[in-house]
């Protein structure tokens, strides 16, 4: 086998890498969906496009976001929630694809979570500078299910740290294909995005998608 034969199998090749306790980075897993995956995506956000929420605090967020699913997550004045109605809209979020629920369900079963069943889909929409400081994600109502995180177009630098804020995160590279699932032990760990350094994508142009699957409620 020629070397470059050997790195372009390296390449598509899904590998794991763990994380934390219950917490695994399974590169290059959302690969093998993604023909059906990125035309559901542009069915979604035409439905139902991109927006920059605003926090509690009123600041509005550089990320843009939709939702799909049966639960959305929506942040504004009054606070953050799971909606099952588009506020922009006042109509349902758009369905989510069988292509998503499998592809988070097949990833959850790799990182030990079987039976994942997401009611939710936040899609996040990140262009050169966007970001996303440290949080948890404790809105959902039982978080014995993980989350399943998918990351399409260019790469970005992701932060994972501990059950506490000032844990320092260590620092994931995340490209086009990417799947992070973290339950368990580590299910309310701290992380968030570091400024998306500027890029171009073949398939997805000069942003990142993010699909975070949840089980809400
Ligand atoms: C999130 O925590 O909702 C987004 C994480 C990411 O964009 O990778
Ligand atoms: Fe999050």
């Amino acid at each position: 086998m020629t070397a470059d034969l050997f790195d372009a199998i390296a390449d598509v090749q899904p590998s794991r890498e763990a994380m934390a306790d219950g917490a695994v980075l399974l590169r290059g897993f959302a690969l093998r969906f993604e023909t059906d995956l990125i035309p559901a995506l542009r069915e979604i956000v035409a439905q139902a496009p991109f927006r920059h929420m605003s926090t509690p605090g009123g600041h509005q967020m550089s990320v843009a976001m939709t939702n799909c699913g049966n639960a959305g997550w929506v942040t504004d004045r009054t606070g953050y929630r799971y909606d099952g109605v588009d506020p922009e809209s006042g109509q349902p979020w758009p369905k989510m694809p069988a292509v998503f629920r499998e592809l988070a369900a097949e990833a959850a079963t790799e990182g030990g979570f079987e039976n994942f069943s997401p009611d939710a889909c936040l899609i996040n929409r990140y262009e050169p500078g966007a970001r996303m400081s440290l949080h948890q994600d404790k809105d959902e109502q039982d978080f014995a299910a993980p989350i399943v995180s998918v990351s399409l177009g260019i790469p970005a630098t992701f932060l994972f740290g501990g059950l506490k804020r000032s844990d320092k995160p260590a620092r994931f590279r995340l490209v086009h294909g990417d799947v992070v699932v973290w339950g368990g032990p580590s299910r309310l760990f701290f992380h968030g995005v570091a400024p998306l350094a500027d890029g171009e994508h073949a398939a997805m142009g000069r942003q990142r998608i993010n699909l975070t699957f949840r089980k809400a409620r």
